[in-house]
């Protein structure tokens, strides 16, 4: 007997999620030493003073359970935002709250949309729950809304669109989402995944669009501009019936108490994002002049990374990279076989892959 026999007929079709190698697994692999990770869209400033002192005196409470309501947290999120407490749901990452999302509203007979070059954890949480799932063609790498907007259906449940867009880095204007979104049936849920927004323009006002069309869900994270991805919190901003519906599904104690307070305490810390965008834009141009005198060019990108088109087999590249003790990220499962996507590191960490790339090419 095989437990595949027993198994969901979705689940064994599923291919898991392959995150970005981590440092310790290429030492093994390798046995080398001085690695620079730029795989997984993580700030690499590191943790701010203000969020170490903070874990350092939530550590003293480790054999208390969590706050499962998240109080604390949720407050502050929805005092940022102009929003009621009741609108938050949090999440073990924005991961688990768009998980939380399609396992709440689309059942196996309904239809999830997203586009070619999403995020791949759209397709995974469609596969799932036996969904199936409908993939608008992208134009210059990016969302074509009007080629979404064809292909809804009435079995359309659910939409997900990132922006900026992971592993593309494009970005919509609000004001093209909002004419999306207007015409998109009050029956189908759109998710607006903004896990890299703060790296953009300075005064998104997507949140507002929260109140006009309710079957809108933004959904945000801590594990990138803020800086806590080894933390796990993210967060959905929806119709408080929304929220109360991903509220009930959620594990009791999905985000722990380290986690909790860290987050409470970023969010307020305003010169660490500044830091922050400042360092990534400095990085990117940094990467891009680098680029190009390599002669490679990226895919124009809003985010903390940079898909680049090196002209060969990207997973060849990522391999190579990889013994020069440089971590990026291939992409062909994206659909892109000659990209390579590159996270913004520190000036140091950006010149390594320059060097290295250059190396390999
Ligand atoms: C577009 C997008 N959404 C969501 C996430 C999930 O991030 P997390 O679960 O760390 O909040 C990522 C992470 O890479 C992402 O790129």
């Amino acid at each position: 007997m095989s437990f595949c026999d027993l198994a969901l007929d979705c689940v064994t079709k599923l291919q898991p999620y392959v995150p970005g190698k981590p440092i310790e697994e290429l030492e093994r692999e390798l046995g080398i030493s001085d690695i620079v990770k730029l795989a997984s869209n993580e700030n690499p400033l590191g943790p701010s003073d203000k969020v170490l002192s903070a874990l350092a005196e939530a550590s003293k409470e480790v054999t208390r359970y969590p706050d499962g309501n998240g109080f604390a947290l949720k407050s502050a999120l929805a005092e940022k935002y102009g929003l009621n407490t009741d609108q938050v749901t949090l999440g073990n990452g924005s991961n688990d709250v768009l998980e939380l999302i399609a396992r709440a509203f689309v059942s196996p007979d309904e239809e999830v949309m997203f586009s070619q070059y999403a995020f791949a954890v759209y397709p995974l949480v469609t596969q799932a729950i036996g969904a199936k799932a409908v993939i608008a063609p992208a134009r210059d790498y990016g969302h074509d809304l009007q080629a979404m907007s064809t292909l809804i259906s009435e079995k359309t449940k659910l939409i997900f669109i990132a922006n900026p867009n992971n592993p593309t880095g494009t970005y919509l204007p609000v004001n093209e989402l909002e004419a999306f979104i207007a015409q998109v049936p009050a029956q189908t849920l759109i998710v607006l995944d903004e896990a890299y927004v703060e790296y953009g323009e300075q005064d998104v006002d997507s949140i507002r669009l929260l109140k006009q069309y309710p079957n809108l869900i933004i959904t945000r994270t801590f594990s990138k501009a803020y800086g806590l991805a080894g933390l796990r919190v993210g967060y959905a901003l929806s119709h408080p019936e929304v929220a109360d519906l991903l509220n009930r599904i959620r594990q009791p104690f999905n985000v722990n108490s380290l986690a909790l307070a860290a987050a409470k305490v970023a969010l307020t810390d305003d010169d660490y994002l500044v830091k922050t965008k400042q360092h990534n834009d400095a990085g990117m141009s940094q990467l891009l002049a680098g680029l190009d005198i390599l002669g490679l060019s990226a895919i124009p990108s809003k985010g903390n990374f940079i898909t680049v088109d090196v002209k060969r087999n990207g997973e060849e590249v990522f391999a190579e990279l990889l013994h020069l003790g440089v971590i990026v990220r291939p992409v062909s499962n994206y659909g892109l076989p000659k990209h390579i996507r590159v996270s913004i590191g520190l000036e140091h960490e950006n010149q390594r892959f320059l060097d290295a790339l250059g190396k390999v090419l």
